[in-house]
């Protein structure tokens, strides 16, 4: 078991409340700051077509703001990538993504994608990112990100979360099963699994106990949090929630 589950914190919903009324607060930049003096071991953000909430010029700003590593999650589109290239995340993490979502709905998937995702992923690992795909918990992709050189794959805890909140305790057994036996068949190939989307206080404890997961990436419940704690609180709970779980 890796001693030390990694947290990145998502800090894309900060900017969704600032470009709620255009201006500049709450700025994301010190939220990159603020999480980093509360325990984070890492920043993630979205940049998304549509830029509705992280923007090109926050990339910059967020990355001069924090010694974090930044996880730079991006579509498989030209212009992700000619962005990806040219600011150089430490990892770039490539999403599924669709206009009219809400959120991330679902897995990338890299084995019915291969074609498209196959280059996508040889220009950011050429261009020193270290490459991730978020995929669901399905032995197929993983072994499709094996294919494609991914030196991480992030599993998709949606579906885990939702069952959560449905209270579906048969199915939430089931999904939970499928991302254990996921991180197993990823950590045996050599990939590193990490795992996020949909995790609050209440649902972590038994993703985070999952002994071959290395990195939860965890935004929207930790910046609602914050609306009632702070920043820096919401992310230290979530830490010592994720630190009990692996006891
Ligand atoms: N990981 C990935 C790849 C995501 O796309 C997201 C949502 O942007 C997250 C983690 C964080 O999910 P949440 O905001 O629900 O915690």
């Amino acid at each position: 078991m890796p001693s030390h589950l990694r947290l990145g914190v998502n800090i894309d919903h900060v900017a969704t409340i600032r470009n709620a009324r255009g201006g500049a607060f709450p700025d994301p930049a010190r939220a990159a700051e603020l999480a980093q003096s509360a325990g984070a071991d890492g920043i993630t953000i979205h940049l998304r077509e549509d830029r509705r909430h992280i923007r090109d010029d926050d990339l910059v700003r967020i990355k001069s703001a924090t010694d974090l590593p930044i996880n730079l999650e991006m579509a498989v589109t030209d212009e992700m990538l000619v962005i990806g290239e040219r600011f150089k995340p430490h990892a770039a993490c490539f999403v599924p993504e669709k206009r009219e979502e809400r959120t991330t709905e679902g897995g990338l998937n890299v084995a019915g994608l291969h074609n498209q995702v196959a280059p996508a992923v040889a220009r950011m690992r050429e261009s020193g990112s270290r490459v991730s795909l978020f995929i669901e918990p399905d032995p197929v992709q993983i072994a499709v990100a094996e294919v494609l050189q991914a030196p991480v794959v992030e599993l998709h805890t949606g579906k885990y979360a939702e069952l959560w909140l449905a209270g579906d305790e048969i199915g939430l057994e089931a999904e939970l099963e499928k991302l254990r036996i996921a991180a197993q068949e990823a950590a045996k190939r050599g990939i590193e699994p990490h795992a996020g989307h949909g995790l609050t206080y209440d649902n972590v404890g038994p993703v985070a106990a999952i002994p071959e997961l290395a990195e939860l990436n965890i935004g929207h419940f930790l910046v609602g949090e914050a609306v009632f704690v702070g920043l820096e609180a919401s992310i230290a709970k979530m830490r010592q929630l994720m630190d009990e779980a692996r006891t």
